[in-house]
């Protein structure tokens, strides 16, 4: 069986060794799928991969496997009210549109901040032995249910805005299948911006 939770914040102790342990494997298992990489993370010191969990502008997704069933839960767990046990095997986290603009990511044209509070989704992971069971799936849906639930002010709209190789078929099939569509706009060369209004 699989559990999708959020992380606390604050982080408990293990779950910093946790989240250390899967962010570096999927750099290391996919390079091409992120702007960061392996060689530059394993250098973080504990504080800093504390700090990039225990921050209100950003939160954090996770599957655990727990036993050997393939079903997927998200009851209690995702409230916070259950123990971490379990296997880490998929990650994914938002971004919310503080953070955005304080990164000063060139956002795609067509996308109007004035209007629309802008949330990003990055870091999406399924370990490769746990592929095809609808852990993607489960954890953006999760993620899209907690920006829905996000408070903004009553005037603006709200988006995801995710940044996808156009050669990560499978990532791209994900994404289209949860009403993500592509959005035109500068990106890094080869990359294109999808988005999904919530
Ligand atoms: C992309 C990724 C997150 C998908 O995770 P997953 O848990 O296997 O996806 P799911 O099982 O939830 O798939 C849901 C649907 O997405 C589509 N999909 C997922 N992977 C696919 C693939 N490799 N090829 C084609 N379609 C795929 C299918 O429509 C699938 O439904 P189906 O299995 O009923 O056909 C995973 O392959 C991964 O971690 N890849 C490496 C890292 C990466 O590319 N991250 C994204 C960066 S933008």
């Amino acid at each position: 069986m699989y559990r999708i939770f959020s992380i606390d914040i604050p982080p408990k102790e293990d779950d910093i060794a946790n989240y250390r342990s899967i962010r570096l494997k999927s750099l290391k298992t996919n390079p091409e799928a992120y702007g960061s990489t392996y060689e530059r993370e394993i250098a973080f010191t504990t504080d800093q991969w504390r700090s990039r969990l225990d921050a209100h502008d950003r939160k954090t997704f996770i599957a655990a496997q727990t036993t050997g069933s393939t079903s997927i839960t998200e009851t209690g767990s995702i409230r916070g009210e259950e123990p971490r046990e379990g296997i880490w095997v998929a990650t994914a986290s938002v971004i919310t549109p503080e953070m955005l603009r304080k990164a000063e990511i060139e956002l795609p044209a067509s996308v109007d901040e004035t209007k629309t509070a802008v949330y990003a989704l990055v870091g999406m992971w399924v370990d490769p032995n746990h592929r095809r069971k609808g852990l993607g799936r489960k954890l953006i849906e999760a993620l899209v249910t907690a920006v829905r639930e996000t408070k903004e002010d009553g005037v603006r709209s709200k988006l995801i805005l995710l940044e996808v190789h156009d050669e990560n078929e499978g990532a791209r099939s994900l994404y289209k299948s949860l009403g993500f569509t592509e959005c035109p706009g500068n990106t890094e060369p080869g990359q294109s911006w999808m988005t999904l209004f919530v």
